[in-house]
């Protein structure tokens, strides 16, 4: 579906309530259907990914249902079962590389498999340490289907050289099922939704700055309030900064520090952003933020606070256009690994809109403040978090933009136009 984005002449007004995190709804179902017994998720995820780690544990042998739009209660009896079919992770790789974990140390087979995306994306950052464990992985290339026979797992002691949050989490849950130590040390802290859930469900776990060690436990069923997704709110963050005239509060958005690389990036902007009334909920920080339109300047991004805010490189791209000075960053390679090359994508996209923007091999610079053109039609190549930055970026453009493919925002974000417009008053 294509959509066709006007400039906004109004500003933004108003509140809205960030809707659930995705990566903590993903390990709320993993986890609790490792967890004997009746649990219940508040505030779950409706977007596409989060349910397909929903479909597939059902696959596994766990029962749920929904006691209201966004309540679900899961049953499980703590032990998977064999499926009867092959488990489908859509275009989910959390779901992909988090599973397997788990699945590694399983007394039955399984195989997972993806949309033509996901069949794409790199797997050997997983089926690498999980086959240190004794992990018995077939795959082609080291892309998905992945076929996952059973094995006994053991602990190792694995350094990554990669700070992904996803390879951690694998290699974490893989050791609830392994025999002794599992110890895991990454470059950079990444997000830490894993480690707080086990340690809230009761696992034996524990992390010393870049280290988790975990050992064979059993964890109990809990009911988990997932809070809301500041990735998802970084696309209202960034459109309250950069539309004129606009003041808006966004509510229930998860603070937790692994995931605010994109709050610090703001104050080094100059960017007006207060944080209102920050709370715990279920083991993670949680507050309401209020933005007001700033006069943006330039900064540069890089090292360790890269995988604090991995997911919102391209809407920073977009900001960074708005700010004064020049923008570089560095150190994210990764970003080329994820739904699409999203360096690439946002390099030729924004180039389109007149953006000074250049792609470098693990990030981009950007020359500002420029004005965006627009009337031109911009590809979201099936990524939802690039549609949603183009969409903000449409909001300032002289002219319409058309946005291939926008439908692609139900990935992570069903709710983002609707809020968008309940905004603009
Ligand atoms: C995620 C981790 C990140 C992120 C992804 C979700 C998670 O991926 O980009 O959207 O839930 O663990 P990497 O671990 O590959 O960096």
């Amino acid at each position: 579906m294509d959509k066709i984005v006007e400039k906004n002449k109004n500003g933004l007004h108003g509140q809205i309530v960030i809707p659930s995190d995705k990566s903590i709804s993903h390990r709320a179902v993993m986890m609790l259907s490792l967890a004997k017994g009746k649990s219940k998720i508040n505030n779950f995820s409706k977007c596409a990914d989060c349910n397909s780690t929903l479909n597939l544990f059902k696959n596994l042998g766990i029962s749920y249902e929904y006691l209201s739009d966004d309540t679900l209660v899961l049953i499980s009896s703590g032990k998977l079962h064999k499926s009867s079919v092959e488990l489908d992770c859509g275009n989910s790789g959390t779901t992909m590389r988090l599973t397997s974990g788990i699945l590694a140390g399983q007394t039955f087979d399984s195989v997972l498999i993806g949309d033509n995306v996901l069949s794409k994306r790199p797997m050997k950052r997983v089926i690498e340490p999980l086959s240190l464990m004794g992990a018995n992985i077939e795959s082609d290339n080291y892309t998905a289907p992945l076929k996952i026979h059973s094995s006994n797992l053991h602990g190792i002691d694995y350094s990554s050289k990669l700070a992904s949050a996803q390879v951690k989490s694998c290699i974490l849950l893989a050791g609830l099922f392994a025999e002794g130590i599992t110890k895991y040390t990454e470059p950079y802290k990444s997000r830490n939704h894993t480690e707080l859930m086990l340690e809230y469900l009761g696992a034996s776990i524990s992390n010393n700055e870049n280290t988790t060690k975990i050992e064979k436990s059993v964890l109990e069923p809990k009911d988990i309030n997932v809070v809301g997704d500041i990735s998802s709110a970084a696309f209202f963050i960034a459109a309250g900064l950069i539309v004129p005239n606009s003041d808006i509060i966004i509510k229930n958005v998860g603070l937790n520090p692994t995931r605010t690389g994109l709050l610090d990036v703001v104050k080094m902007m100059n960017g007006n952003v207060e944080i209102l009334d920050k709370r715990i909920i279920s083991n993670e920080p949680v507050g309401d933020l209020r933005i007001k339109t700033s006069d943006l300047s330039a900064c540069v991004i890089s090292g360790d606070i890269i995988p604090r805010l991995i997911d919102e490189l391209p809407i920073i791209a977009v900001l960074a256009t708005q700010a004064k000075g020049t923008t570089v960053i560095k150190d994210a390679q990764d970003l080329r690994n994820k739904e699409t090359d999203r360096i690439k994508a946002i390099v030729s996209e924004l180039r389109k809109l007149h953006a000074d923007i250049e792609e470098t091999p693990d990030g981009f610079i950007i020359n500002g403040k420029t004005v965006l053109n627009g009337d031109c039609e911009l590809s979201s190549f099936k990524d939802h978090r690039m549609a949603m930055s183009l969409y903000v970026a449409g909001l300032i453009c002289k002219h319409n933009i058309v946005i291939k493919d926008f439908d692609w925002v139900r990935i992570s974000f069903p709710e983002f136009e609707k809020m968008m417009y309940s905004l603009n008053k």
